[in-house]
C-alpha cells in the first residue's frame, strides 16, 4: 500500500492522519497515513528509514520544518522563502520539499471565509516560523498594507528586511513592535501567528487595531475562543476564525501534490471544527 506519514516531536496531537484518511476515502484513493515521532536529533535518520521502507511522502511539523528544507534535494521557491518545508515527496534518491502552510491560510481566508486580501490592510502578529510562512502568499494576494508586529520588534524588522532583500513587499510590507500598533489605525484582517494562544496569553493589542467589519484569525486550532479571539470579539470584530481551515487546506494541497486529485475540504473542516465559544 502507498505509505505517507506526518513526522514531528511530539506528534500525538496531530490531526493529519485523520484528515488524510478522510481525503483518501472521499477520493477513492488507497493509501496508509500514519504519525511518526522522530527523536529530536533524529529527523534525517527517521525520514531515511521511512523512505527505505517504501514511504512516498511526509508531512513535517514542529520542530523539523527548517531541517526538512535542508534534507531535501530540491526545494520549492515558496519553501525557500518561508525557510521551512511542511511536505516532502520521495522519488528514488530525490526528495522534493514544499510548504503549503501559507497557501492553506490564504485559501481559508479568501475562499472559505470569503475575505478578499487584495487592497486591504493586513496585520500579522508574531515573527517566528508561522509568520514567515504566511508573508509571501499574503503579499502575492496584493494587500494595500501588510504589517508585522512582534513582542520583540527587532525580530519583526529583521524578518521584513529579509523579504525586502529578496525584492518582495517594498512599499507594502513593514514591521514594528506592539507600541506602533496604537498609531496605525484599524486593520481589515488581523492574523495571530504568535504561539501565545498555546499558553493562553493575551496580547497587548489596542482595540482600535480591529476593523469592525474585519476578520480576526488565530492560527491555532481546536482551542475555542483564545484570548486573542476574545480581544477581537470585545472590539466588535465581525468575523472570528481559528486555524482549522488552514490546517485542512494545507493538507489538501499536500494530498493533491502527492496523489494528483484535490479533495473537497468543507466536510473535513466541518468535522474538525471546535465551536468558538
Ligand atoms: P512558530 O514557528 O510557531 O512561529 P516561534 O518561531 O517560536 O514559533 O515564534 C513564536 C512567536 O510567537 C514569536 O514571534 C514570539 O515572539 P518573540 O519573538 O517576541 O519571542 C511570539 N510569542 C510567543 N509567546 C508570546 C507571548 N506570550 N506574547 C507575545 N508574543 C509571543
Amino acid at each position: 500500500m502507498d505509505r505517507y506519514a506526518v513526522i514531528g516531536h511530539p506528534i500525538g496531537h496531530s490531526q493529519s492522519p485523520l484528515i488524510h484518511t478522510l481525503f483518501a476515502h472521499a477520493t477513492g484513493q488507497t493509501l496508509e497515513y500514519t504519525a511518526i515521532e522522530a527523536p529530536l536529533d533524529g529527523f534525517a535518520a527517521t525520514a531515511d528509514a521511512f523512505r527505505a521502507a517504501g514511504g512516498l511522502g511526509l508531512n513535517v511539523t514542529l520542530p523539523f520544518k527548517v531541517e526538512a528544507c535542508a534534507y531535501a534535494t530540491e526545494v520549492s521557491e515558496r519553501a525557500r522563502i518561508a525557510g521551512a518545508a511542511n511536505a516532502l515527496t520521495f522519488d528514488g534518491p530525490h526528495c522534493r520539499a514544499d510548504n503549503f502552510d501559507g497557501i492553506g491560510l490564504l485559501r481559508d481566508i479568501t475562499t472559505n471565509l470569503n475575505q478578499p486580501v487584495a487592497g486591504r490592510r493586513v496585520l500579522v502578529l508574531g515573527a517566528g516560523g508561522a509568520a514567515r510562512g504566511a508573508l509571501q502568499p499574503l503579499l502575492a494576494a496584493d494587500p494595500e498594507r501588510l504589517f508585522v508586529a512582534n513582542r520583540n520588534a527587532a525580530k519583526a524588522l529583521d524578518l521584513v528586511q529579509s523579504f525586502h532583500a529578496l525584492g518582495l513587499g517594498q512599499g507594502v510590507l513593514a514591521a514594528g513592535g506592539w507600541a506602533e500598533l496604537a498609531t496605525m489605525g484599524a486593520f481589515d484582517i488581523v492574523i495571530n501567528a504568535t504561539s501565545a494562544s498555546l499558553t493562553a496569553d493575551a496580547l497587548p493589542l489596542p482595540p482600535g487595531v480591529f476593523a469592525p467589519d474585519g476578520l480576526a484569525y488565530d492560527m491555532v486550532y481546536g482551542k475555542g475562543l483564545t484570548p486573542f479571539l476574545r480581544q477581537a470579539r470585545a472590539a466588535g470584530t465581525a468575523l472570528l476564525a481559528d486555524g482549522v481551515g488552514m490546517l485542512v487546506e494545507q493538507a489538501a494541497e499536500a494530498f493533491a501534490w502527492w496523489r494528483g486529485v484535490r479533495p473537497d475540504t468543507r466536510p473535513v473542516i466541518d468535522q474538525l471544527t471546535v465551536p468558538l465559544t
